[in-house]
């Protein structure tokens, strides 16, 4: 007789996250390797964020906050929803695994695009429940028509992470607009918006706060992990409605954030230089990245967020450890269901060249499927 795990966690496939520097640089004894396959802050974390987190430390031996009160009345504050509607987590990827165990039962339903954040299937997984995928359209968009019909009785929550990792692609007001109009009263929203600020300049990009403060049946996530460069910190958080918030936080650890955390982000919250310096870095070079892989014939879907999902004629998954062994960590995309693709971060200038000189070593020996005749094409 063998223990057993529960058989929704036997077909769990795990969250595979990005390969650490460390790991990378052992294995192939190289040192200075970049990773592009996180997401991350290319400037670092947020230096207000950084020095309050360091200050932050001398308390440790205290148990935190535990709902967080000063971080969750300044995020209320700035953003005109009451503090009881704020909830913390471990990262966004925490509050997404409480949506769902707070409403989804063994069986119960969870309708999503195809090809949304890989943390969702996890976390629906876990819960028992079933995860209904519905197809996109071009470009990966979301068919919030197509969605809307394949709500049922067992649906409990739709979710969309807008824009989406690692499609790029994004959801517009008017589709928010019909998805919320079309749903029956029974169904949770979770909009994912960890890309909200390098998005949010778009025109036709919905603010997904506005239907908190409208009442619907929302939750919004965000996060301190990727504009204000703490991910290392782990603090995400959640608006919803004052009735979904409490089942929030009756379901999640009272101590899910640490004061380290939380101190820094309340301090990140009021550097508006680092947010701006990652805007303005992200706005130049990601179209850079764009432009620089499609003119070398690999195929960019438009992303709002701080990375680009690139398509090969070939499966990118034996090319991993070759751009790795060349100091550039990307993000294999097979596991995520598009297994011609990988996933790079927008990086500095200067790790944004050291990327595009790896590719076209590559290229230039006929490894990525692409006509190498391109590399010259590029040179000029
Ligand atoms: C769409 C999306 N949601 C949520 C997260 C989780 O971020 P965190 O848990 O660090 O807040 C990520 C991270 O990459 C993401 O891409």
């Amino acid at each position: 007789m063998k223990p057993s795990p529960r058989p929704s966690v036997q077909k769990l496939a795990p969250y595979v996250p990005g390969r650490p520097i460390e790991e990378v640089e052992r294995e192939y004894g190289i040192t200075g390797a970049v990773k592009l396959a996180s997401n991350e802050n290319p400037l670092g974390p947020s230096p207000k964020g950084l020095a309050a987190a360091v200050a932050a430390a001398a308390d440790v031996h205290l148990y935190p906050d535990g709902s967080g009160t000063l971080l969750r009345r300044a995020l209320s504050a700035r953003h005109d929803i009451p503090a009881d509607q704020v909830v913390l987590g471990s990262g966004s990827c925490e509050l997404i695994d409480i949506c769902v165990r707070a409403f989804v039962d063994p069986g119960e339903e969870v309708v999503v695009p195809a090809g949304i954040f890989r943390m969702f299937p996890v976390a629906v997984g876990r819960a028992g429940g079933t995860f209904v995928e519905v197809p996109t359209g071009p470009g990966y968009r979301p068919d919030v028509h197509a969605m809307t019909r394949r709500v049922g009785p067992a649906t409990k929550i739709v979710a969309i992470a807008n824009p989406n990792n690692p499609t790029g692609a994004y959801s517009t007001k008017a589709d928010l607009d019909q998805l919320f109009a079309a749903l029956p009263g029974h169904v949770v929203v979770v909009v994912d918006e960890a890309y909200f600020e390098f998005a949010c300049e778009t025109p036709d990009y919905p603010d997904a706060l506005d239907y908190v403060r409208a009442g619907r049946n929302v939750v919004v996530l965000r996060t301190f992990s990727k504009i204000y460069g703490l991910a290392g910190l782990r603090v995400g958080y959640a608006f919803a409605s004052p009735e979904i918030a409490a089942a929030m936080n009756k379901v999640r650890e009272p101590f899910n954030t640490t004061g380290i955390g939380q101190a820094a982000a309340l301090a990140a919250l009021d550097d508006a230089g680092h947010r701006e310096r990652t805007k303005a870095l992200v706005r130049q070079e990601r179209p850079f990245l764009a432009a620089e892989l499609a003119r070398r014939g690999a195929v960019v879907n438009p992303s709002l967020g701080n990375f680009l999902l690139v398509e090969l004629p070939i499966p990118f998954g034996p090319l991993e450890p070759e751009f790795a062994r060349r100091g550039v960590i990307l993000r294999p995309m097979g596991g995520w269901g598009f297994p011609l693709a990988f996933r790079v971060s927008v990086g500095t200038h200067a790790e944004n060249l050291r990327f595009l000189q790896a590719f076209d070593e590559l290229l230039a020996a006929g490894r990525l499927g692409l006509p190498a005749g391109a590399v010259s094409a590029a040179a000029g």
